[in-house]
């Protein structure tokens, strides 16, 4: 799908390009960031350059992936996704480079994106569906500051450098409120 921009007070969502393989390729060789995100290790250059290149572009035409550049001050900053599934649906994905987290930066842009998918004009969902692995508390407190409901823990359900592993799950409706919910296991 065509990556709609959208801006918060701090941030702007947009298109990943070309020029962002420098950044991409230096944010992915964090030790934090491959163990939580599926990327593949070691990280070489080939995998920033398909990144911000097929990944990129496969993403702004396909109907099930939408993927944005999270940026401010015109420095990329991480990325964030939506998986859409039938039916009103996506999963939420995302990740910063490591001097920019503890910011609020992925609280921002999270909240900015759900108000976006749940709106008529915007993309009219239903349903965001948030999971990591079980332990990634960094990941979750985002979750339920943007008012995620935590549904548990399913046995496991990734697939995580090519071993199953369990996942904490978590959903925002889009009739929930937006405040933090109780029954995070934080
Ligand atoms: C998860 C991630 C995107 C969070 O982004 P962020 O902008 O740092 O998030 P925020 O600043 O909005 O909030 C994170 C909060 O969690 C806290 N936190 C982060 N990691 C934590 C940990 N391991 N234990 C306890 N608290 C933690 C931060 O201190 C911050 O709290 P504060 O605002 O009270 O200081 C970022 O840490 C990241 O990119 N991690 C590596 C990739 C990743 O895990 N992606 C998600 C895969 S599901």
């Amino acid at each position: 799908m065509h990556t709609p921009t959208l801006e918060t007070d701090r941030l702007l969502l947009d298109s990943l390009t070309e020029r962002d393989e420098d950044a991409v390729y230096r944010y992915c060789q964090d030790d934090e960031l491959q163990r939580w995100v599926p990327v593949p290790v070691p990280y070489e250059r080939a995998s920033a350059r398909f990144f911000v290149g097929k990944y990129a572009k496969d993403a702004s035409l396909s109907p099930t992936l939408t993927l944005w550049a999270i940026r401010s001050d015109g420095v990329l900053r991480g990325v964030i996704e939506l998986r859409f599934e039938p039916l009103g649906s996506a999963t939420v994905g995302f990740w910063l480079g490591r001097e920019h987290r503890g910011l609020g930066i992925m609280t921002e842009a999270l909240q900015a994106l759900v108000e976006y998918a749940f709106e008529e004009d915007g993309l009219g969902l239903t349903r965001i569906h948030w999971e990591s692995l079980v332990g990634n508390v960094g990941s979750a407190i985002v979750a339920r500051r943007a008012g995620f409901h935590f549904e548990g823990v399913s046995r496991q359900s990734l697939v995580h450098r090519d071993i199953r592993v369990d996942s904490w799950q978590a959903v925002l409706l889009r009739g929930d409120s937006r405040e933090p919910s109780e029954g995070w296991p934080l």
